[in-house]
């Protein structure tokens, strides 16, 4: 009894009210794995089920176990010829089988004239609803958002039970793709005379400096209504008013609304403007709706590229998986933002989804911190690439899955570019030519004013059958040596790199001797961070900066990938432990791998950079070559090692990676220290950065992202744990367990150290170090107050460090 007290109590601390409609979150939910046909059930018992906590990953806490999905499979993509073991290529973390999730719906008791709907940004997969024992529909694809209108199923006098089952199929995936219901579930209850869900369209038709007009479409249930809508400027001042009298003759009510002197949104300006809308019948206020919303022009051409705001602007992106490390797939704001915030110091200005429906929670982020967004939704069509995958599902549900992506995000400014697909097998063939056309129709449809990429790897046969020539925007994933044929042959006189790089490292490793090369392995199963290891049909990121930097016609580039993944630990696919990727930017935990500041040495114009790599810490390699590299985005630098000077590098203007890395080939390693010294181009020195042989390991160093966190149950905290030696150097090599204790108003939420061969697990609150570091997650609870975390190590200095929550 006290625990459904406590239940309704949460519900109704949840209940945002908008005028006449209530908006809750369903957190709350009782989880089983396994089949239970029985489960759908009004009268069925749950008791014994876990209590979860919405949105929720089933299967992030593992364990790790390489004959999960284990696929004996030819990747054709990957110019494959023979079927071969891949055992991490999902993860092998157990998100196979049948889970059931079922709650409680508490509802006012005046339903009449109500319309109650029932809403999923998502679902992992193949949902199906049930409400009080009966079906009221399903979903198969899990990146999805959709929703059902449960009016006629709610009864008011009695508790309303809804029951999910989900079920994950084997091979139906190419990565790590999460379980369960990962995204958030909210109840809807508003008036029957209302706004349409997912009904308002905004568009800033018409800019210019002294004025913008906003166009307002609103889908509406009921005849004779009027709306009052007010837009506020990011600090709530009103800028603009109407009132729309007029009867509505269809079920959309068009408005026009002039806002003076506008602020446009941009990435440097990422400038958010409301309209705050509602709904009359007669003179009863029905229904109300807040839309954020950006005023911001896009323009693609031959003769300029991208242009935003009239200003030609370069995609300096990177391609996002969903999952988030350690906390898997179940959505967290705070994860996300931190994401984002790791981003922005990179310069990055752009995000690509790959290959699926962003969550509503990265777009919101997206447009608050100014990213630009191309939002994809398929990496297959009719064609398969896994046996279980999409194709099974494309003739009955692809334009109904586009419709609500379209429907669902359109409002977000961020959001400059749809893609209908990546790499889809479709690309060979005619039928493939015709299900592009019928996509992008829909796209344009649904949404005119933002244009359809794909990103193709067939880029001979899409030169030939006319699939290229048809897309708004061709992109190119990697490819590089057929960019100027593809752009020479297409009709639309630009192209987008809409996946680049795909070059490989393991954070804090070096593997010597120093030599570029594709698919290059080692018995450790790492990759070296010396950035020149890539795979059979991608590059390294300099051959890709030569066609951003050289022909104005690439208008950009989608890097393969700012974070490490769960899945595809290519070029490891067929060898165990490996089950995470090692493409990322930064890795699986969030930490910069050597190659952040490679790319920060050209996207981020603000800030200075100057890294050197590798450590210097090699204890058996005295007298031996040990190159050093420079990522700078200074012209030139000289290079010391225990003072001795090694000469100046400067960057090249020929092609090649002399052009934007410095690079020192013949050093030889010497315990002590690492200098450089970076010059402007007037020859005087710009900025210095030293690194030293550390020795032992002393003691453990903790940063936290932030200080204060919201005491909001969800916000999160990620403190990296470093191993200095006793002067506070970092122990590169340092492979210590270190243990947490989170005490106070927070908890231990996961840990993770970048490694993409561990097979700990993430939720333990134990693990080793990698390369002398790690990341601890700490969790918020709903009440403030100070949070305590405590690290401690054999042979380690405990470390202590506090953090504060406070009510949002
Ligand atoms: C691409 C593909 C990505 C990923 C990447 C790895 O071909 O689109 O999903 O597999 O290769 O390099």
């Amino acid at each position: 009894m006290r625990k459904r007290i406590l239940g309704f109590l949460i519900l109704l601390i949840n209940l945002q009210l908008s005028s006449q409609t209530l908006i809750s979150e369903l957190e709350s939910w009782r989880f089983y794995k396994g089949e239970n046909p029985a489960a759908f059930k009004r009268g069925f018992d749950d008791k014994t089920w876990e209590k979860v906590k919405v949105p929720h990953d089933w299967a992030i806490y593992g364990p790790f176990n390489k004959e999960i999905d284990k696929q004996i499979v030819r990747i054709e993509q990957n110019n494959e010829t023979k079927a071969t073991e891949k055992t991490g290529r999902t993860g092998a973390l157990p998100f196979i089988g049948v889970g059931w999730y079922r709650t409680n719906l508490k509802l006012p008791e005046d339903l009449d004239h109500k319309k109650v709907l029932l809403t999923f940004d998502g679902a992992m997969s193949n949902a199906e609803v049930y409400i009080n024992g009966k079906k009221v529909g399903e979903r198969p694809y899990g990146y999805s958002y959709f929703y059902f209108d449960i009016s006629d199923l709610i009864e008011t006098d009695k508790e309303n039970i809804v029951a999910v089952r989900l079920e994950n199929q084997e091979f139906s995936s190419r990565w790590y793709p999460g379980a369960g219901l990962y995204r958030k579930v909210k109840l809807i209850v508003k008036d029957k005379i209302s706004f349409k869900h997912w009904g308002h369209y905004v568009t800033t038709p018409f800019i210019d400096k002294n004025r913008a007009e906003v166009s307002i479409k609103s889908e509406v249930n009921g005849d004779s209504v009027r709306i009052l809508t007010k837009i506020l400027n990011a600090d709530g001042k009103m800028v603009g008013m109407n009132e729309f009298h007029q009867k509505a003759f269809s079920n959309e009510i068009a408005q026009n609304i002039a806002v003076k002197d506008p602020i446009l949104w941009s990435p440097e300006n990422p400038y958010l403007y409301r309209a705050v809308m509602k709904l009359y019948s007669g003179e009863v206020l029905k229904d109300s709706a807040v839309v954020r919303f950006g005023i911001r022009e896009i323009n693609y051409s031959a003769s300029k590229g991208f242009e935003l705001n009239g200003k030609i602007t370069k995609f300096k992106g990177v391609c996002l998986h969903h999952d988030l490390g350690p906390i898997g797939t179940a959505v967290n704001r705070a994860a996300l933002k931190r994401q984002l915030t790791i981003l922005k110091d990179l310069g990055c200005n752009a995000i690509r989804s790959s290959h699926n429906m962003p969550s509503l929670e990265q777009l919101e982020l997206c447009d608050e911190m100014g990213f630009l967004f191309l939002a994809e939704s398929f990496d297959e069509w009719k064609k398969p690439k896994v046996k279980n995958g999409y194709n099974q599902y494309f003739d009955d549900w692809a334009e109904k899955d586009v419709v609500n992506l379209v429907r669902a995000t359109r409002n977000h400014p961020c959001i400059v570019m749809w893609s209908a697909g990546n790499e889809v097998p479709d690309q060979w063939g005619h039928e493939g030519v015709g299900r592009l056309k019928w996509l992008q129709d829909i796209f344009h449809r649904e949404d005119p004013t933002r244009p359809v990429t794909v990103g193709m790897d067939q880029v001979k046969s899409v030169m030939e059958n006319g699939f290229g020539a048809i897309l708004d925007i061709p992109g190119l994933n990697y490819r590089v040596h057929l960019y100027e044929e593809a752009y020479e042959q297409f009709p639309q006189g630009l192209l987008l790199g809409s996946e680049t790089a795909s070059t490989v490292s393991s954070r804090g490793v070096y593997k010597f001797p120093v030599e570029a090369g594709p698919q290059k392995q080692y018995d450790d199963l790492q990759s070296s961070s010396y950035d020149l290891e890539f795979c059979s049909w991608s590059n390294l990121p300099e051959d890709d900066f030569v066609m951003q930097d050289d022909k104005p016609w690439v208008i950009g580039e989608f890097v393969w990938t700012g974070f490490d993944y769960l899945g595809e630990p290519t070029p490891y696919d067929e060898f165990w432990p490996s089950r995470s990727s090692y493409f990322g930017i930064c890795d699986l935990a969030g930490i910069p791998k050597d190659r952040y500041y490679l790319y920060r040495s050209r996207w981020n114009t603000e800030d200075n950079t100057l890294h050197v790599l590798p450590h210097w810490n090699w204890e058996g390699r005295e007298g031996e070559i040990t190159p050093v590299f420079v990522y700078t985005n200074f012209n030139s630098a000289e290079l010391f090692i225990n003072g001795k000077s090694q000469g100046v590098k400067k960057k090249s203007k020929e092609p090649g990676l002399q052009r934007y890395r410095l690079m020192w080939m013949e050093t030889k390693y010497e315990p002590g220290t690492l200098k450089v010294i970076a010059y402007d181009d007037q020859g005087n020195i710009a900025a210095e950065k030293t690194i030293v042989t550390a020795s032992k390991p002393h003691a453990i160093k903790l940063e936290p992202d932030r200080k204060i966190i919201q005491a909001d149950g969800n916000d999160l905290c990620y403190v990296t744990a470093s191993i200095v030696d006793s002067k506070g150097n970092l122990c590169p090599t340092a492979s210590s367990r270190l243990n947490f204790k989170v005490e106070g108003k927070g908890e231990f939420r996961a840990v993770c150290n970048g490694d993409a061969t561990s097979l700990e697990v993430f939720h333990e609150p134990t693990m080793k170090v990698f390369n002398g570091k790690l990341v601890v997650l700490v969790e918020s609870l709903k009440v403030s107050g100070e949070i305590e975390l405590t690290v401690s190590g054999e042979g380690l200095k405990t470390s202590k460090l506090k953090i504060y929550s406070s009510l949002p």
